[in-house]
């Protein structure tokens, strides 16, 4: 539903959120109280913000993407959690975690389809049941399972968000450079898509322009933004809109419905928001993007829903993790010396490239900041470990590039891969296989004790 809850009322009920609580926050448990307080074990200073980052604004960013919504807030009608650290609480608030969502789609004259026509190519796992609009009585309805004619289902782990705004803030052309780096047999393929919600904090970014994907296993969406906005409707099921450069900008504003349901329009036959089936409210707030809701200023607004703003500052401000110190001579360096070995080519795809990865001002986060992801956000050729989902239209070929993981804050993860199907590491290696196979070849060959000092290596990311 629209989101209802005006962004500085996350601050009311002062969620519990410092470091150093005890417990911990399980994917599978319920991980945060219906007043928002959570409660969380915080390991190092993984799940801090950069340093610098306005304490006050990541704060209210990180009450919403804590809060465990209602239907008054906006939830449903289908959602898959509560709110954003119900899978994305591991590590930190922010972290991944080992729920997964399901997928599905069907090869249609060979080709992908993403079956949109009937709410895919994500199935929601649950819904709000019984709901009351304007005296009318509702019904969410709910996805089937499986999805009518789907012929093709994978499950999709939730990825951490740790270090993401400096990848954010890359230009287009790093991307390039990694790939032209790459030994042909392994290299990536750079995912430029068209922008669908741009972030006025980075003027490069226009609706409709290009960018270089980078966010999701499969390298799908371009910003932190857009991610936020895609993910609040389709994890939550809060509609928004936004106002690019004076124009509405509506492309998250359409409910997910049930994927029986002939129609947008309609919530099994209730109508939604005030325009049935679109959000308009920031929108009309902002008389159609003229005027700035807050100040009364007349022009050309440009400007994230407030809330979508917020989640998208707290996941842009979230520093990257920090690895374990390595001390010379120990199995830990020198599992880094193979991992870096052109026999075992690991560091071709998961890469640190000093001079790439260097944070610029773009999206709002401070310029100037060397990270090691352990990734190039480039799609591969991963062959068998490829999930067969896409894009209406995609080859199959295509359907089997995923983004190389980044192995940052590795030690906080436990399920691997993009489905989560397995918790050992040795077994995420082995399980490469198209241009990660020779990779994978090569860490089978390795002696036990090198094996054991590459994994060493891997416990300290
Ligand atoms: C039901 C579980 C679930 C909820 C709730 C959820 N996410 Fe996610 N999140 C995922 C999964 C699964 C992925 C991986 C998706 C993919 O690549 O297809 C993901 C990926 C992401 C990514 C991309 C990370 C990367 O590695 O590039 C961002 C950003 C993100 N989520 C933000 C959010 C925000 C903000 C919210 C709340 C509005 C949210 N998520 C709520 C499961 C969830
Ligand atoms: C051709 C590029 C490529 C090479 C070479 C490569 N990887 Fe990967 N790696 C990937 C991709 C892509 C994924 C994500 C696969 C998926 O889940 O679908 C991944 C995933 C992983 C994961 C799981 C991470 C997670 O978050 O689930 C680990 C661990 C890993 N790689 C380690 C290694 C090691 C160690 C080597 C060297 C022996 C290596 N990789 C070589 C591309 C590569």
């Amino acid at each position: 539903m629209k989101i209802t809850l005006p962004a500085g009322s996350f601050l009311i009920g002062t969620a519990v959120l410092t470091a150093g609580i005890a417990g911990s926050v399980g994917c599978g448990g319920a991980p945060a109280t219906g007043d928002g307080e959570v409660v969380v074990t915080q390991e190092a200073v993984i799940g801090d913000a950069l340093s610098g980052t306005d304490p006050t604004k990541f704060n209210s960013g990180k009450n919403v993407f804590t809060r465990s919504l209602s239907n008054s807030d906006g939830l449903g009608p289908l959602f898959n959690g509560y709110g954003c650290v119900a899978c994305h609480g591991s590590g930190s608030i922010g972290g991944g975690g080992n729920v997964t969502e399901a997928r599905f789609g069907k090869l249609t004259n060979g080709l992908f389809d993403a079956m949109e026509s009937i709410g895919g190519p994500i199935r929601q796992s649950t819904g709000i049941g019984g709901f009351n609009i304007g005296g009318l009585n509702c019904q969410s309805g709910h996805d089937n399972n499986p999805p009518v004619g789907a012929t093709l289902f994978a499950n999709r782990l939730t990825s951490p968000l740790f270090g993401l705004g400096l990848v954010d803030s890359l230009p287009d052309g790093r991307f390039d450079t990694l790939a032209s780096r790459e030994p042909a047999a392994i290299r990536g393929v750079v995912n430029r898509v068209r922008i669908a919600l741009a972030n006025p904090l980075d003027p490069s970014q226009v609706v409709g322009g290009t960018r270089v994907a980078r966010f999701g296993w499969k390298a799908a969406r371009p910003s932190l933004a857009e991610f936020a906005a895609d993910a609040a409707r389709t994890e939550l099921g809060l509609t928004s809109s936004s106002c690019n450069a004076g124009v509405p900008n509506l492309t998250f504003a359409l409910e997910n419905r049930p994927n029986q349901s002939p129609s947008n329009a309609v919530i099994n036959g209730c109508p939604d928001d005030t325009i049935p089936g679109t959000d308009l409210d920031f929108a009309v707030q902002s008389q159609q993007c003229r005027r700035d809701p807050a100040t009364g200023a007349s022009g050309s607004i440009n400007k994230l829903d407030p809330t979508i703003e917020l989640l998208t500052f707290f996941s842009a401000h979230l520093a990257p993790p920090t690895p374990v110190p390595i001390s010379a001579n120990t199995a830990a360096a020198r599992g880094q010396a193979l991992f870096n070995s052109a026999s075992l080519g690991c560091s071709g795809c998961h890469r640190t490239d000093t001079d790439v990865f260097v944070s610029t001002s773009a999206g709002g986060v401070p310029a100037g900041i060397v990270f090691a992801p352990y990734s190039d956000f480039l799609v591969h050729d991963m062959g068998s470990l490829g999930d067969q989902m896409g894009n209406t239209g995609d080859s199959v070929a295509v359907t089997r590039r995923m983004r190389t993981a980044p192995l940052w804050g590795l030690r906080v993860r436990n399920n691997l891969l993009h489905d989560g199907r397995t918790t050992d590491r040795a077994a995420a290696i082995t399980a490469h296989a198209g241009q990660g196979a020779a990779a994978s070849a090569a860490f089978t060959a390795l002696t036990s004790q090198d094996k054991n000092d590459l994994l060493q290596f891997l416990g300290t990311l």
